[in-house]
């Protein structure tokens, strides 16, 4: 087992986690790690070879055969498929409304699971996600939840969509998108989205983006600071 540490972070869409991830992560020198793209990469993957994302056989057959390169780079980890960032091309919204139900397939869970716990072999980690702190690393001593109001999260997504030049949705698009992938992501058979015994809470409706990251900073574990 690696001595490396993990401060792991779930929460739903747009509760702020990748923002959290990537300051607290620079501050300590911890690698960040968006496991949401992992799965985001897959869906993209099927998507690709026109496999139906409903069907859970042809997607983790799928997933089966697609190699993903992980390495550190700039204080994160990066990935590669076929030697190629994918970048915004797992961001746009066919990818948002096909990644959940790929999400629910075991095959596809137990891949991504193996390949975030080798991770741990390049340094200590920041990992967010769904199931971080209750499947993938549930015995790290440095684990949060992180919610934020719908209204919140939604306005959150549209806002870095449009910066981003993804797309151009209302907020109230934006928002049904997001609660239906919650829906899913929450009522699944396989690690559900839920609050881990033993994780913080952390509603950031009403908290800036530094009073976020002081949160998380003030509860690790007194040697981990
Ligand atoms: O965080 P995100 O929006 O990039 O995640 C994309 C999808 O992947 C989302 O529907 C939930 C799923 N996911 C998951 O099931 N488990 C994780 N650890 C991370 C993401």
């Amino acid at each position: 087992m690696s001595e490396n540490r993990v401060i792991a972070i779930d929460g739903p869409s747009g509760a702020g986690k990748s923002s959290v991830s990537k300051r607290v992560g620079a501050k300590l020198g911890y690698l960040h790690v968006d496991s949401g793209a992992l799965y985001r990469i897959m869906t993209w993957q099927c998507l690709v070879r026109g496999v139906d994302t409903s069907d859970p056989a042809a997607v983790a057959a799928c997933a089966e055969q697609v190699e993903i390169e992980c390495r550190p780079e700039n204080g994160a980890i990066a990935y590669y498929v076929g030697g190629e960032a994918p970048g915004d091309r797992i961001r746009t919204p066919e990818i948002n409304a096909h990644a959940s139900p790929v999400a629910t397939v075991k095959a596809v869970r137990d891949r991504i699971t193996a390949l975030l716990r080798g991770m741990t072999r390049y340094g200590n980690l920041v990992v967010e996600g769904r199931d971080i702190t209750t499947a993938v690393f549930p015995d790290s001593p440095a684990r949060f939840y992180l919610t934020a109001s719908a209204e919140a999260r939604a306005a959150r997504r549209q806002k870095e969509e449009v910066e981003k030049g993804i797309a151009n949705q209302t907020a109230e698009a934006v928002k049904a998108s997001l609660l239906a992938r919650d829906a899913i992501d929450s009522t699944r058979k396989y690690a559900p989205l839920r609050k881990a015994d033993g994780a913080l809470e952390i509603d950031s409706t009403n908290l800036t983006l530094d009073q976020v990251v002081e949160t998380v900073l003030n509860a690790l574990p007194d040697d981990w600071k």
